[in-house]
C-alpha cells in the first residue's frame, strides 16, 4: 500500500504535522501555500491545519480566498487533482546481482535534496541502474533489483500511469521531431500539467533559464526541429526543473551536451528533487554527495564524496575553467597560440 493511495487520511495527516516537518519532508506544499503568498513567517512549530485555521480574515481576504477554498485547493493538490504531487520523500533501491549473477548486497535510501552520482566502465551497467529506477524494478529486470518509494512496493497504476509519473528520465539522445514552436511546446506542456496556462512569464522563465545554459540562445519563436542538441537538452532541463512535479530526476550523462552542466545540476538540485546521474565527468561525481560505482552490471561500491575530495573539486574546476576558455575561444575562432 502506497502512501499516496488514502489520500483522506495522508491530507489529514498532512493538516496535524508541524511546519517545519511538512517544510523538510514536503516542500512542494510549502510552494504550494507560496503560490498564494502565504509564506510562514515566524512560528513554524505548529502544526499545519492549525495555522491556517488562525491565518487573519483580512490576509484571506487581501488573497482572495476563503479558508475553505483554501482547504479544497490543497486537498486537491495533494490529492493529485493538479497532476502529478506524489510526496515521495525516499527511492530505496534493493540489490539484485550483477551480471556474473553474484549477489549484490545493498540497501541504500535516497532521500529528497539528493545528489548521487553513478560511475563506472562503459558498458557496466549504468544506464540500466537508471532504467530499473525509471521502471520502478519488482525483481522483473535483467539486475533482479527492487525499487521501493517512501519505504513501500509502487502500486503497479504507479509505476505505469503517466498522471502520476514519479520520474523525468533526461536521457542522453534527445530529439524533437514535434513540429511546434519552443513556446507552444512549453505552454502545452504546462497545460498538461495542470499549471497555468496562459502564463507568458512561465515560459520566458524558462528559455531564459535554458539560454542560460546553453550556447546560442534561441528564442520562443524557434521551431522545436531547429534546436542543436545542447539547445534541446537545454530547454528539457529548464522545462523540467520548471514544469515537472516528478520528485526523481535521473539524468544520463549531462556532459556531452555542451551546457553549462555545473548550472544545469544547480537548477535541477534547487528544486528540491532526488537526482541520480550516471557520468564519466569527474567534476559532476565529485559534486554527488555519493557515487555508486558499477562494474559488471552490479554496485560494486558507494562512496561518500569525502570534505577533501570537495576539496580538491575546487582545484578541479579551475582547471576545468580554463578547457572552457579555451573551448570558447575554439568556437569563436580564435587562435589558442
Ligand atoms: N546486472 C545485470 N545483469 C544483466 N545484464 C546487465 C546487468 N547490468 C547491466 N546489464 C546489461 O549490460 C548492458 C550494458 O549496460 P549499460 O547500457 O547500462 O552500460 P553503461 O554503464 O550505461 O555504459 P555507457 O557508459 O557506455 O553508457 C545492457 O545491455 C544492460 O542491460
Ligand atoms: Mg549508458
Amino acid at each position: 500500500m502506497t502512501e499516496f493511495m488514502h489520500m483522506d487520511n495522508f491530507v489529514s495527516e498532512i493538516l496535524g504535522r508541524d511546519i517545519f516537518a511538512v517544510e523538510r519532508d514536503f516542500p512542494q506544499i510549502i510552494r504550494f501555500f507560496g503560490g498564494y503568498g502565504i509564506l510562514f513567517g515566524g512560528r513554524k512549530d505548529i502544526p499545519l491545519g492549525e495555522y491556517i485555521n488562525t491565518l487573519p480574515d483580512s490576509l484571506l481576504d487581501d488573497i482572495g480566498i476563503d479558508r475553505r477554498q483554501l482547504q479544497v485547493h490543497l486537498e486537491f493538490f495533494l490529492t493529485g487533482g493538479y497532476g502529478e504531487f506524489q510526496a515521495t520523500h525516499t527511492v530505496t533501491i534493493i540489490g539484485g546481482h550483477d551480471k556474473f549473477g553474484n549477489e549484490e548486497h545493498v540497501r541504500l535510501d535516497l532521500s529528497t535534496g539528493s545528489i548521487t552520482g553513478i560511475v563506472g566502465p562503459t558498458g557496466s551497467g549504468k544506464s540500466r541502474l537508471l532504467a530499473d529506477i525509471e521502471w520502478m524494478a519488482q525483481n522483473d529486470t535483467p539486475t533482479g533489483r527492487t525499487i521501493l518509494i517512501n519505504g513501500t512496493l509502487p502500486d503497479i497504476k504507479d509505476r505505469f500511469s503517466p498522471q502520476r509519473k514519479l520520474v523525468a528520465q533526461l536521457s542522453q539522445n534527445m530529439n524533437f521531431v514535434m513540429d511546434a514552436t519552443v513556446a507552444e511546446f512549453i505552454h502545452m506542456h504546462a497545460e498538461s500539467r495542470l499549471h497555468a496556462t496562459n502564463d507568458n512569464h512561465q515560459v520566458i522563465n524558462i528559455i531564459e533559464q535554458a539560454n542560460r545554459l546553453a550556447g546560442e540562445a534561441f528564442t520562443p519563436d524557434a521551431s522545436l526541429t531547429s534546436l542543436s542538441g545542447g539547445q534541446s537538452r537545454a530547454l528539457m532541463i529548464a522545462d523540467t526543473a520548471f514544469l515537472s512535479a516528478s520528485p526523481i530526476v535521473l539524468i544520463d550523462e549531462i556532459e556531452n551536451a555542451g551546457i553549462d552542466r555545473k548550472q544545469a545540476l544547480d537548477l535541477l538540485v534547487s528544486r528540491e528533487k532526488i537526482v541520480l546521474m550516471a557520468t564519466h565527468d569527474p567534476i559532476l561525481a565529485l559534486m554527488a554527495d555519493r557515487r555508486l560505482v558499477i562494474k559488471n552490471g552490479g554496485i560494486y561500491r558507494i562512496i561518500p564524496t569525502s570534505d577533501a575530495e570537495k576539496q580538491y573539486l575546487t582545484e578541479l574546476e579551475r582547471i576545468d575553467n580554463r578547457l572552457q576558455q579555451l573551448k570558447q575561444r575554439l568556437r569563436t575562432g580564435e587562435t589558442l597560440i
